[in-house]
């Protein structure tokens, strides 16, 4: 069982539990809530990503101490002390990732995004924890061929990382929609989200990594597939945002409202650095959809969001966040220098 000091001179109100701490989302997330007041219990396995990635995401968390990470699975720890207290829990704990969720890695996806999410959900009715939001993903989707979606639109997803993210989000609504529920649910539908500590296997790191080294990325397909991308301190307003929102239960997309292709973000890369992305074609990937697009009518209505960062300033902050990590980035001279 895992002991959680008690922190008895603070306001219930301004305890929150954030799940997936120690990754790219969740550390910015943690980041913001110290900054508005909360205190902070983070909950992750340390499994997601290298030791010393996590180590890097929680290094300014780490010495505050109002922050506690506790180091604890979902699908298997003993949750109830751990959310005791607690009035709002950020669920951002997942297996990531589209593409690498075929095959034998799938039981990892259903652990972390079904049996993990279903628990959570299920202490936090529990504990009478007031209202739990969700990472859910636009991936329930399938594709935005016909246009921007809107939450009304039939979740048709293409990859299993998709079903299970849609099974998470559905678990939420359906815990907060249970007789007589004490705790409520916002399911936020995040459009491929970007900035400093983006996840490794994600376009817009590899591509900043190209440029910046030379080495090539492969582009899955013809690069014509487009993305809504949306920075990182606007998906972390979301949530902020979502904590107070007046619903019960609800689904909500989080996004921009604009898209661009993987090449034309290849172009923009490339310019910001002032180095070209470096890349060749591989056929395309099963799962990944040809376009995403967040509606954004019901982000607005219901939590008053609205994205502030476009995606060249976005950009530019990730370049200058990696230039600022640069001891195993060797640029590559310019010729003749
Ligand atoms: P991430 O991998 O950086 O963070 C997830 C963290 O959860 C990791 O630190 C991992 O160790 C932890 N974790 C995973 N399973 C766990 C478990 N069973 N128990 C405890 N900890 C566990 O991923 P991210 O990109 O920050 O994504 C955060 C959330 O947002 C996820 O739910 C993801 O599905 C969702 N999402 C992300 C994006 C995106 O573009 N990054 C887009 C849509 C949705
Ligand atoms: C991202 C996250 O990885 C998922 O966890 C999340 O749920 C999803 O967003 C979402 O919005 O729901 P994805 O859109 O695939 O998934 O994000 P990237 O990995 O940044 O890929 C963007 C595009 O670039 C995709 O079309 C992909 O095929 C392409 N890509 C990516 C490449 O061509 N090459 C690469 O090396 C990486």
């Amino acid at each position: 069982m895992t002991s959680v000091p008690r922190r008895t001179t603070v306001p219930a109100e301004r305890r929150a539990v954030v799940t997936g701490a120690a990754g790219f989302i969740g550390s910015h997330l943690c980041e913001a809530l110290l900054q508005e007041g909360w205190l902070v219990t983070g909950i992750d396995h340390l499994r997601g990503h290298p030791a010393d990635v996590a180590a890097h995401n929680l290094e300014t968390l780490r010495p505050d101490p109002r922050f506690l990470l506790v180091r604890a699975d979902l699908a298997t720890a003993e949750l109830d002390s751990l959310l005791d207290g607690a009035d709002t829990v950020f669920h951002l704990a997942a297996r990531p990732g589209v593409r690498s969720s075929w095959g034998e890695e799938f039981s990892e996806y259903v652990d972390s995004n079904v049996l993990g999410a279903h628990r959570l959900l299920d202490a936090a009715g529990r504990a009478g924890v007031r209202r739990v939001v969700v990472s859910s993903s636009s991936s329930v989707y399938g594709g935005a061929e016909d246009g921007a979606t809107p939450e009304t639109r039939l979740p048709t997803p293409l990859s299993p990382y998709g079903a299970t993210k849609l099974l998470t989000e559905h678990l939420g609504l359906a815990h907060a929609s249970r007789p007589g529920a004490r705790t409520s649910v916002v399911a936020l539908r995040y459009f491929t989200v970007y900035g400093p500590r983006q996840r490794t296997d994600m376009a817009i790191a590899r591509m900043i990594d190209s440029a910046l080294t030379g080495s090539p990325i492969t582009v899955y397909g013809d690069g014509l597939q487009r993305r809504d991308f949306t920075f990182v301190s606007d998906a972390v307003r979301a949530n902020l945002l979502a904590a107070q929102a007046e619903t019960q239960a609800a689904a909500v997309n989080v996004g921009t409202g604009r898209t661009v292709t993987v090449l034309e973000l290849i172009d923009l890369v490339g310019e910001i650095v002032g180095r070209p992305v470096v890349y060749e074609h591989s056929a395309a990937r099963d799962g990944d959809a040809r376009s995403t697009h967040a509606d954004l009518t019901a982000a607005v209505k219901l939590l008053g969001y609205q994205p502030l960062v476009d995606l060249r300033t976005g950009i530019e902050r990730q370049v200058a966040w990696r230039r600022s990590l640069a001891a195993d980035i060797r640029e590559p001279q310019p010729v003749g220098g």
